[in-house]
Parts: C-alpha cells; sequence; structure tokens
C-alpha cells in the first residue's frame, strides 16, 4: 500500500519547522514506535549506521535544554526530543562488528563478507574526517524523521541551533564514542504559534531543479 502522491505534498505543506509546541499534548505510543522505526530504517553510506539517537521525554532533562538551544522552547515543551548524535570515528572493531552483525542477520558463514570489510577499510581510510562523513549520515536519519513524521501529522522542528558541547555533557555523552549533532523536537503545534500559518518560501521549481 502507498500513500497517494497529493497526500505525500499536502503533507510536506502542512509541516513547517515548529517554533512553539503545545506542551499538553503527547504523541501516542503506536505513532513513536512507527517515528523509531523511521529512525531506525534510515538509509547510510554503507549500511554503516554510524549513530545513536537519544529520545529525550525525561521533564527533568527537557527543562534543561532551553538554556543549552540559544533559549529556544522546543526541546522543552514537545513530546519526545530527539538528538542525533554522530560516532567520532569508524575504527576496525566497528567495522568487524558491522561486518559480524551483517553476516549473522543474513544467515551468511562468518568470513562471507571479508572482500566487502576489505573494501570499507579503505574507503574508511581515506576519509579526512570520519565524524563529518558520520554527520553527513545523520542529516539523512533527520530528513527522514521529519518526512515520516509529516505523513502521520506529527510536527516538528529541526534544531542546530543548540549547543553540542552542552548536549554532550547533559546528556552524558562524555567517552561514548559518540557527539551530538543535531536535534529534532516532535510534538503537536500550539495553536499561538503564527508561523504556523506564514507562507512557505521555497524557491521556484526552475530555480532549483534542472531537467537532463
Ligand atoms: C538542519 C536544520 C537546523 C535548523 N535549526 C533550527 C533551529 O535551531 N530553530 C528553529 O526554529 N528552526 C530551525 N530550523 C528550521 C529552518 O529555519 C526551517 O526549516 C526553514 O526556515 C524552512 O521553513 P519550514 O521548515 O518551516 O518550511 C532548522 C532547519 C534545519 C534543516
Amino acid at each position: 500500500m502507498s500513500i497517494p502522491a497529493d497526500t505525500v505534498v499536502s503533507q510536506l505543506q502542512w509541516r513547517y519547522a515548529v517554533k512553539k509546541f503545545d506542551s499538553t499534548k503527547k504523541i501516542d505510543a503506536p505513532t513513536w514506535q512507527a517515528l523509531e522505526q523511521a529512525l531506525i530504517l534510515s538509509p547510510s553510506s554503507y549500511g554503516l549506521q554510524p549513530w545513536r539517537f537519544l529520545v529525550v521525554t525525561a521533564a527533568d532533562v527537557k527543562s534543561q535544554m532551553p538554556a543549552l538551544s540559544w533559549n529556544q522552547t522546543q526541546p522543552q515543551d514537545c513530546s519526545h526530543m530527539v538528538v542525533f548524535t554522530a560516532r567520532e570515528n569508524l575504527d576496525a572493531a566497528y567495522l568487524d562488528n558491522y561486518i559480524a552483525y551483517t553476516e549473522s542477520s543474513r544467515g551468511l558463514a562468518p568470513g562471507t563478507l571479508a572482500g566487502f570489510r576489505k573494501m570499507l577499510a579503505s574507503s574508511v581510510e581515506s576519509m579526512h574526517s570520519h565524524f563529518d562523513w558520520n554527520c553527513r549520515q545523520v542529516y539523512i536519519a533527520l530528513g527522514q524523521l521529519m518526512a515520516a513524521a509529516a505523513m502521520v501529522g506529527v510536527d516538528s522542528c529541526p534544531m542546530e541551533g543548540i549547543s553540542a558541547e552542552g548536549y554532550d555533557k547533559l546528556l552524558g555523552l562524555s567517552g561514548s564514542g559518540y557527539r551530538t549533532v543535531v536535534g529534532c523536537a516532535l510534538g503537536y503545534r500550539d495553536p499561538s504559534d503564527a508561523y504556523a500559518s506564514a507562507k512557505k518560501v521555497r524557491f521556484a521549481t526552475e530555480m532549483v531543479l534542472q531537467r537532463v
């Protein structure tokens, strides 16, 4: 079953970066489960999934976030605040684990993917920064989450206006091998949020899209 094309467009028109969430409204469990799967199912280059997603619903943690987010209130008022973190590196142990996990997931004998492992290692070695590359993967998950949220009528706000270091500290990430990259607040818009009715500003199709 697929979503009608015009529904996809109307839901993407409906979504906007929410400035004020209704703090009384929470995302119900089945809807949240679907959004979690949107995160887990995100594609990544080579399938390496160099991320961890922290889902923050604890009020005492969320209440500390505006001070670490240029006083933006979305992390506190939203239902679920997702903090996207990226791995600092792609070391041999990570690659080994990924290969072993893939082999066992697909019922392959250990060592079957040795050639792929070798190719991965050489590709990873040529990267100028593992962390930068991993951040790029994280943004794919961010986009997928926001699009999925729009499809199920959940509001969101992507948030780079946060102190990554401050979030790392708050969430105890030091020494974990992962660092905060970006956040996404999810929940339901407050009726007082004037941005909901602001005209969407997007370049005309012909300005950004070329048909070849
Ligand atoms: C990576 C990223 C980071 C953003 N950070 C913030 C933010 O910290 N606070 C905020 O209110 N909006 C933030 N935005 C929202 C953008 O300003 C918004 O998406 C853009 O102006 C287009 O408007 P629309 O999403 O409402 O259509 C961010 C958007 C992206 C993609």
